[in-house]
């Protein structure tokens, strides 16, 4: 009898693609509403010849469809056929460095090229495992460099590569998670670590069929790092202002960057959670690109921002936070195979109030947030909440009441629970079911909805110990279960999706 803390051992495994698609069992009914296709990515691939990748961002990315229709769901996946792989398969061996893996120097090179080979940093991964997201009406796996893929949502092929690197100078960093507005406009924050700054990039919609991937591509707004660069993973915007999340991760060693090859150092191992940097919010007006003031907060580290919007006084502004950087080092293959430690803190879903009557685009300030009576300069609305997702296109950057999202269990390493919080009022509803761990949930509306919750939730159920894997439908508003659509395939974890 497997125990508990062998499930991470059983389901954080290289998976195989399944081009064709396959046709699901349903139990309950799918509305016949929802059409479209659930698209996700993740690692899916963590070995190549006798070599294996060290942590789950690693792995090479695969893609998963489900295709609904009718009533009824399909199923296929296929490998992104990025560089990292392409080279990867014909080389058998790992030659892509990823964020926590050197890949070491050619072997067949000669000894001169291969003795300067460590001193360069590397060309930056196009192994897009990170998200899927929206740019000029077509749809791109994405990652934390400034490669991305556009995909064919039905085929899964890996079309076009996409490099924002070439329009813009230096080694930088890109999220996986933009913004859109309602006009289909794409924002993103990058950080240029030669000029130690963050900068902000819109890229239009598409005025014609033919028109270059990224043409129109236009810095907003540029802010120095102040404190050098901090890792972060996605920002907040509301109606008028950006949200910029200065974690308290920051690169600790830069210059030793440059030798990270020679000293077999990945970017994780920069990567270092510094408890005297307070993490801080800069508000950024998004008609000048001005910042208008920096809030200084507790240190923490965030992955994800959950929603942000303007009262009369302040910007709420949630996310999902921990008070230190020991989930990055927990998400390493080996770790995650056993479990994740308990003394790894759970995702926290906190509210911050930033003052709008502290905001001054001519002469920003730098404050401290005020505390609470518990001594925190947040409110904590839920703790173990991840993977947060909300009714994006009504409630982006405005008032809402929802979020969904997993909740994390140590002892197997992997979401065990979807979770819907309402942020306000603090209560929630949850799907938990033995043997079963779910994936990221994404909100789809009903076409007539009236309320913020009315449709349902997606997300793909990993099953263990026999439990066949599934395609999980849930009622937005109660989280009761409306049906099921048995996969024949067994899923792995994967990171992110987006239903199109
Ligand atoms: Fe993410």
């Amino acid at each position: 009898m497997a125990t508990d803390t062998s499930i991470g051992e059983e389901i954080y495994q290289s998976t195989t693609e399944h081009p064709d698609p396959v046709d699901a069992e349903i139990e309950g009914e799918v509305p016949q509403w929802l059409k479209g296709d659930l698209l996700r990515v993740g690692p899916g691939k963590f070995e190549w010849g006798n070599m294996s990748y060290n942590h789950w961002f690693d792995g090479d990315a695969i893609l998963n469809r489900f295709s609904i229709e009718n009533g009824n769901v399909k199923f296929s996946s296929r490998f992104l056929r990025s560089r990292s792989y392409l080279e990867s398969e014909k080389n058998n061996r790992i030659v892509f460095s990823q964020f926590g893996t050197n890949a070491p120097p050619d072997p067949c090179k000669n000894i001169f090229s291969r003795f300067f080979s460590y001193f360069t940093m590397g060309e930056m991964t196009d192994n897009c495992n990170v998200n899927i997201v929206k740019m000029k009406g077509e749809n791109y796996a994405s990652t934390e460099t400034t490669r991305m893929w556009k995909i064919d949502k039905e085929s899964l092929d890996s079309l076009d590569p996409v490099d924002f690197g070439k329009k813009l100078s230096g080694p930088r960093s890109w999220l996986a998670h933009p913004h859109y507005d309602q006009d289909g406009n794409y924002y993103n924050i990058s950080t240029s670590y030669i000029k130690r700054q963050n900068e902000i990039y819109k890229v239009p919609p598409a005025k014609t069929e033919k028109e270059d991937n990224i043409s129109g591509l236009e810095m907003i707004s540029s802010f120095p790092c102040k404190d050098g660069p901090t890792y972060y993973h996605s920002f907040g915007m509301t109606e008028n202002y950006f949200i910029f999340i200065q974690t308290s991760v920051s690169f600790s060693n830069p210059i030793g960057m440059l030798f990270m090859k020679l000293m077999d150092w990945t970017y994780v191992d920069f990567l270092k959670f510094n408890p005297k940097l307070k993490s801080s919010f800069y508000v950024i007006d998004r008609k000048t690109g001005k910042v208008g003031g920096r809030f200084l907060a507790q240190p923490f580290m965030c992955f994800h921002q959950v929603n942000g919007y303007e009262t009369d006084k302040e910007i709420v502004f949630d996310m999902c936070g921990y008070p230190d950087g020991s989930i990055i080092q927990s998400l390493y293959l080996s770790e995650l195979r056993k479990g994740i430690k308990p003394e790894v803190h759970p995702p926290e879903l906190r509210r911050y109030h930033l003052p709008l009557e502290k905001i001054d685009l001519r002469n920003p300030p730098t404050l401290l947030l005020d505390t609470n009576s518990d001594g925190l300069d947040y409110d904590l609305i839920f703790t173990g909440l991840e993977l947060p997702r909300i009714n994006y296109e009504e409630n982006n950057g405005k008032d809402y009441n929802f979020v969904y999202g997993n909740g994390l269990s140590h002892k197997s390493g992997a979401f065990s629970n979807l979770y819907k919080v309402d942020v306000k009022t603090k209560e929630t509803k949850s799907w938990d079911i033995d043997n079963c761990y779910p994936s990221e949930p994404v909100f789809i509306p009903h076409p007539n909805a009236k309320r913020e919750d009315d449709g349902v939730v997606l997300s793909a159920v990993i099953g263990v110990r026999g439990q066949k894997s599934f395609l999980l439908v849930l009622n937005g508003e109660d989280m009761t279960e409306v049906a099921r659509a048995y996969i024949p395939v067994k899923l792995i974890p994967l990171i992110h999706g987006e239903f199109l």
